[in-house]
């Protein structure tokens, strides 16, 4: 959960690593360092807090020249973010220095076997056992004090590390935590995404588990555990650098909530051609598919959620969601006739990872929908289909959740085709409503202008109520994700159904309820509860179609979508949400780009 950047080569390292983790901060900022070989020894610098303020401690890394260094920004799990927690860890003699994302496992055992043997530990982390294995294992050859060193550690890790007596050489280790290799000419590059590297070299080296490479000036190796040398493929980054910057907006979050319109249509158009929906190399057979089960955490969880409907609605075959926390430790009843749909912007979630072996080794089908390419899920399923959103740096995520039910809902269309579960007019018709997503979003973005004024009337709110039913309860829980982790402001989702077993309790006067009525098949019901929370004082801001005259005449504001499929419905009626989420947290004076003990990939349990 946390990035990690290496840099070998002629020019100062300092300044090329701290490009690279203000690129890398998404994943982790509540600390920072670099260390950098310098004329035999090596330099540590770390912070609390920002790479800003390791900017203005190194002067824009001035004070720590040298050609070889690494670099790491930091999500706590062992420690509390303080100094001595911040990465880079060092030797007690101060020849090594390592970074590493991910967790090992094992390092209480670990750490009392080398604190027995007289290393003096100076941090709280899981980490520092590795530097001090690796002085342990050093023999006057880095190589096998690394492979002795990996040969000690379960867990996950991407490792950086550098020796002051093999100046200009870093070693990039690679198990279950993502690690990218850069070329460049008479330099070369790792970290843990390709946003850190694309200002630099578009060629890179995607590393394996169990993998590491040696990385100098004149060039990389890579290895296999055994040490064997191995020949690797060279991929180019298709990322551009604009992509991974902000491009005038004031936050990130802002920018890819306008991007979801090119970001569907980039995601959705290669995949159609003329009538027939073409899902890349997947070739599951569907007729043997009795189960769809739908895995995924957070956003992703809830974009599974609302594709769920379209699904089973167009093919007929129940589809559980599942978070995966909770399925992999349910002994889940799955065999070689269930279809695993595995949802991740990231591909490097730890537990969704981990619920899709343990479904995979129960005989199920995988097919992976992820952003990140190259990435563990998307290498580990069988079949993998990229939405193709470009970079998400926000820690919120926006294009990624909208992509991933694009995905869904054209596989639900193709598969309802092979299944012949829908007649050719109604594939045609619901193709045609697909089609028109991208240009729904931008209508959707366009037609709210109102909703900065909302957020002013709502940002002082204690807490907020997201209700809805059926489609419209799935925006709900995302809506309310997105309000809670950006704002801090409270938010419930409820089916709207639910209210009064229970929770309508908690409505009081001046209550903010956000009702969700896009459900042609469902609005009146969701209507009465309008009526039911208003008639307990609630304040009631509604989410319908512009046509909806009936919903006006209810609630206290109103914000509109187009008229759009009610299958399709989700991708474009969370949109609002997202902008009144981001304006709401904006006058509450939130980090929104960086939510408070948020990060954006979570690579551990
Ligand atoms: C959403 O805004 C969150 N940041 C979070 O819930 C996220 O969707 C979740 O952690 C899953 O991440 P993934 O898509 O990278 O697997």
């Amino acid at each position: 959960m946390c990035g990690i950047v290496g840099y070998t080569g002629i020019q100062n390292a300092a300044p090329v690593l701290l490009e690279g983790l203000r690129k890398l901060e998404y994943r982790g900022y509540d600390s920072a360092g670099m260390a950098v070989v310098q004329d035999g020894r090596i330099a540590v610098s770390k912070v609390t807090g920002r790479i800003a303020g390791l900017v203005e401690k190194t002067e824009d890394g001035r004070l720590l020249p040298g050609t070889t260094g690494v670099g790491h920004t930091r999500w706590a799990t062992h420690g509390a973010p303080t100094e001595p927690n911040a990465h880079p860890h060092t030797s007690n003699d101060g020849r090594f220095a390592v970074v590493h994302n991910g967790i090992i496992e094992n390092y209480m055992e670990l750490r009392e076997e080398l604190t027995r043997k007289g290393y003096h530990f100076e941090s709280e982390t899981d980490t520092e056992v590795v530097v001090h294995l690796v002085e342990m294992y050093y023999k006057g050859n880095l190589k096998q004090a690394v492979m002795r060193t990996s040969a000690r550690l379960q867990g996950s890790y991407a490792l950086g590390i550098v020796c002051a007596d093999e100046p200009g050489k870093i070693f990039a280790v690679r198990e279950a935590s993502p690690l990218i290799l850069g070329i460049g000419i008479g330099e070369n590059y790792f970290a843990s995404d390709v946003t850190a590297l694309v200002a630099y070299t578009r060629n890179a080296i995607y590393l394996e588990d169990g993998e590491f490479a040696e990385l100098t000036p004149d060039g990389i190796q890579v290895y296999d555990c055994a040490g064997r040398p191995i020949q690797k493929k060279i991929s180019r980054i298709t990322w551009d650098i604009q992509a991974a910057e902000k491009g005038g907006y004031d936050h990130f979050m802002l920018k890819e909530i306008m991007e979801q319109p090119r970001a569907v249509k980039a995601t959705m158009a290669p995949r159609i051609k003329g009538s027939d929906i073409v899902l890349d190399d997947v070739d599951i057979d569907l007729k043997q598919i009795n189960k769809i089960v739908i895995t995924a955490c957070g956003s992703a969880y809830y974009a599974g959620c609302a594709a769920k409907y379209a699904i089973e609605k167009l093919c007929r075959i129940p589809v559980l969601t599942e978070l995966a926390s909770e399925l992999r430790y349910s002994d889940p009843l799955i065999d070689g006739h269930t279809l695993l749909i595995v949802l991740s912007q990231s591909g490097e979630t730890a537990d969704t990872i981990a619920a899709m072996r343990e479904c995979k080794s129960r005989g199920a089908k995988t097919l992976a929908v992820v952003n990140v390419v190259g990435s563990t899920i998307a290498k580990t399923a069988d079949w993998c289909l990229y939405t193709w959103a470009g970079p998400e740096i926000a820690v919120a995520t926006t294009k990624g959740y909208t992509t991933q039910l694009t995905v869904l809902y054209l596989f639900a269309l193709y598969a309802a085709r092979k299944l012949e579960t829908i007649d050719d007019a109604a594939y045609r018709k619901l193709l045609t409503s697909l089609k028109a997503l991208p240009k729904l979003l931008q209508q959707a973005l366009d037609m709210n202008p109102n909703i900065t004024q909302l957020a002013k009337k709502y940002h002082c709110a204690y807490s907020m109520f997201f209700i809805g039913r059926n489609t419209d309860y799935a925006v709900a829980l995302e809506g309310a994700l997105k309000m809670k982790e950006i704002s801090y402001i409270h938010a419930e989702s409820y089916a709207a159904g639910e209210l009064k077993h229970g929770t309508i309790a908690l409505i009081h006067e001046g209550q903010p309820v956000i009702a969700l009525c896009c459900n042609d098949s469902i609005t009146e019901k969701t209507m009465s509860n309008i009526v039911e929370v208003k008639a307990r004082g609630a304040e009631v801001l509604a989410v319908a179609f512009k046509d909806n005259q009936k919903i006006v005449s209810l609630a206290d504001d109103m914000i509109f979508i187009p008229k759009v499929n009610t299958l399709f419905s989700a991708a474009v009626e969370i949109v609002p949400l997202q902008i009144l989420a981001y304006h709401v947290a904006k006058e509450n004076g939130c980090d929104i780009d960086k939510p408070k003990n948020l990060a954006k990939s979570v690579t551990v349990e």
